[in-house]
């Protein structure tokens, strides 16, 4: 087993699996032996235009001759521009911050939320990821939670929304941990890695009501959900739901320059323009991060794109009836173009590798999240092969 002098994340380094990559080209990845790796789900959810995207490059490259490092005191026309086309994507009125990351999204609503509001628990799901941070895994409920220390007596667990569709067992919740502690309840409005669930509907307009009654904010988590990936620019814009903050990551750049941003209320925003905002990076706006920003947004918003994306998640729609049928399958769950599939075991990574696949395998769960840009004929191939791989499984 070769030592390599680096980390490889989330795993034991002697058990961690691993990609050779020579370079990228579309939707794949070419590991060192000259094969295809089809990036099924886009890398961690973020490479959603593939991996030598011209529009994204250009921008970037457009950026990297004119400004491409810039103060976070820095008044520019892109900073401006872009921002105001994510307002318009988002269609709130309200202010942006900027990040380099999902977790510091994150982590930045809950600073925001308990300065706002003066309290300090936090309401969140079991079933959640909300980042690497400490405070982002502190309301993270995932495995990846346990053994760092987190402020735990400052996060309280929520009923999940699936079995408490009118809400009334998170209201008995608030009432028990008393509404004057409780600064903001946090969720991925689409569960993302773990396994593509949401809320009932009623469970989001119950939600509206207890955020005016007893006075907390809402949070949504959108890394993944966001910039087109459930079908709408956010997941929040399939319900009713009037968010406070929004944090978002990963498709904002398609994963070619590290990047995120949270959107507030025009309310909160207001509190800030006497109050001091103590929150700032060093790479705040990126230059790079907003060019490429920009050029998603134009994208997303595109005539084009909407066809081809109602083309693609019609093939993984086709291949959700399939894969339901086969016996070692247990749930799909489907939302745009991200697709969870639950398995009865735990599918082998290498047989999706021996099939040219690169495919997200959560527990005994698989994350499909194809690249936009993919055809949708390449897109049917590959899920056909997806179906093989567990139908084999399902005669053995
Ligand atoms: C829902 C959600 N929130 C936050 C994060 C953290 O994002 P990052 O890894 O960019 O810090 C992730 C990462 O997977 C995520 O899935």
């Amino acid at each position: 087993m070769k030592n390599y002098p680096f980390y490889l994340t989330w795993t034991a380094q002697n058990n961690a699996l691993k990609i050779d990559i020579k370079g990228s080209k579309g939707p794949c990845y070419i590991t060192n032996d000259g094969r295809k790796l089809y990036d099924l789900s886009s890398t961690s959810y973020q490479a959603a235009f593939g991996h030598s995207y011209k529009p994204i490059k250009d921008a970037i490259k457009k950026q990297l001759n004119t400004l491409p490092i810039s103060s976070p005191k820095g008044i520019f026309d892109l900073k401006e521009d872009a921002t105001k086309k994510l307002l318009s994507l988002i269609n709130l009125p309200g202010k942006i911050f900027y990040t380099t990351s999902g977790a510091e999204s994150v982590e930045n609503a809950l600073k925001i939320a308990r300065q706002i509001t003066g309290k300090n628990i936090v309401l969140a799901r079991e079933n959640s990821y909300h980042g690497a941070t400490l405070g982002a895994l502190s309301i993270t409920g995932d495995w990846r939670n346990k053994d760092h220390q987190t402020v735990s007596k400052w996060t309280k667990r929520i009923p999940d929304p699936i079995d408490d569709p009118k809400a009334i067992a998170l209201e008995k919740l608030i009432l028990k941990v008393g509404a004057e502690k409780i600064a903001a309840i946090c969720l991925e409005t689409f569960v993302g890695g773990n396994g593509v669930f949401s809320a009932p509907k009623s469970w989001w307009n119950a939600l509206n009501k207890l955020k005016k009654k007893y006075n907390f904010l809402i949070i949504l988590d959108e890394v993944v959900s966001g910039f087109g990936r459930t079908g709408k620019a956010f997941g929040f814009q399939h319900f009713s739901i009037r968010p406070d903050i929004i944090c978002m990551a990963k498709i904002i750049t398609g994963g070619y320059i590290p990047f995120g941003a949270l959107w507030t209320t025009k309310k909160i925003s207001k509190v800030y323009d006497t109050k001091v905002l103590s929150c700032g990076l060093t790479n705040y706006a990126h230059p790079l991060g907003l060019a490429a920003m920009s050029a998603v947004i134009d994208d997303i918003t595109s005539d084009q794109f909407k066809i081809n994306f109602s083309n693609l998640e019609l093939k993984l729609i086709e291949a959700k009836d399939k894969l339901s049928q086969l016996s070692t399958v247990s749930d799909v769950r489907q939302v745009g173009l991200l697709m969870a599939v639950d398995l009865k075991t735990k599918p082998a990574f290498e047989k999706f590798i021996e099939q040219e696949i690169l495919v997200a395998i959560v527990g005994q769960r698989l994350i499909i999240a194809p690249p936009y840009t993919m055809t949708p004929a390449k897109l049917k191939s590959l899920l056909n092969r997806v179906y093989n791989i567990l139908k084999e499984k399902d005669e053995n």
